[in-house]
């Protein structure tokens, strides 16, 4: 599975699994993840004890520090990443029971949107080539819609689609990754710090071009962030993590207006602008 992490989203091959109509999107219960470090045997607990839920259609942030074990945390709970113990249910489906080849029959109906959009596409593939591949694997699910209308829902000229990634700015390569994530009509895309590579001047036209993709879609969205003003303006939840830990979670409104915990309030106040100041 590791291969497709490096290159594209991960697509999957063959029918998918059945999905209850109303099955939240993922529900993590007391996930937790260690990493044992090879030469000196440490173990180390990048998630300890996480619990979240992202219903269908929702969209959900979760933010922290550098380190604080939130990509650890998303790669687990879709089964891309190692799992140490809690429980996880991927759009139904109970991940530990799910062997591998169920697993991967799932793989299309979740999409991930990484930071870097030039690492993620295959710099050897057109950005034509690139959809081709997808579609060859996924002819059904993804007839919906021809290449050209692809990059027009993504805001991208199809002049593009000859164009292999170094050709692309990364503003525009982000959108490619988002336009080969909405080609398999997913019901949660995972997006892990999608703008924090792009420049700033970008950065609000991509963000809002994914909230357009998750309203128009109906995916769930579960965010990836450092950056708290991100957050607000894509997502309903947010779960604040600390060393591995979710130190707060609640409505964006709630948690912004008026934080419990106090490293949130250190999060909010450091923020390029904050309006926030403590109430208390
Ligand atoms: N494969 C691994 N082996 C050992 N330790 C790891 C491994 N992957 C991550 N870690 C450690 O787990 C912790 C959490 O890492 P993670 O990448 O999840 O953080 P993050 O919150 O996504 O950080 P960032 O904002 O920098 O992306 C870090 O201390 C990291 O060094
Ligand atoms: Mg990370």
């Amino acid at each position: 599975m590791a291969e497709t992490l490096k290159k594209g989203t991960p697509a999957g091959t063959g029918r998918g699994l059945p999905i209850p109509a109303d099955a939240p999107a993922l529900v993590i219960d007391g996930l937790v993840v260690e990493h044992r470090n090879r030469t000196t045997g440490e173990v180390f607990r990048a998630v300890d004890g996480v619990s979240l839920r992202v219903g269908a259609g929702e969209s959900s942030a979760v933010v922290g520090e550098s380190g604080s074990g939130k990509t650890t945390l998303a790669l687990a709970a879709i089964g891309l990443g190692p799992r140490t113990g809690g429980d996880v249910r991927l759009l139904g489906h109970e991940l530990a029971s799910l062997g591998r080849r169920r697993l991967r029959k799932l793989r299309p109906e979740v999409q991930v949107v990484f930071q870097d959009p030039h690492g993620s596409l295959d710099a050897r593939q057109s950005v034509r080539s690139g959809l081709r591949e997808l579609r060859g694997l996924q002819r059904e699910r993804t007839a919906w819609i021809d290449d050209a209308g692809l990059l027009d829902r993504v805001r991208l000229s199809p002049d593009l689609l000859d164009r292999y990634p170094h050709q692309l700015s990364g503003g525009q390569a982000q959108r490619v990754c988002i336009a080969r994530a909405l080609l398999m009509r997913p019901r949660l895309i995972v997006a892990d710090e999608p703008t924090s590579g792009l420049d700033v001047s970008v950065q609000a036209d991509v963000l809002a071009l994914l909230r357009e993709v998750r309203e128009s879609t109906g995916a769930a969205l579960l965010m990836i962030s450092h950056d708290l003003a991100v957050v607000r303006s894509v997502c309903d939840s947010v779960h604040v993590m600390r060393n591995g830990r979710a130190v707060e979670s609640g409505p964006c409104e709630t948690v912004f207006t008026d934080p419990a915990d106090g490293y949130t309030r250190e999060l909010l106040a450091a923020m390029p602008g904050a309006r926030w100041r403590a109430r208390r």
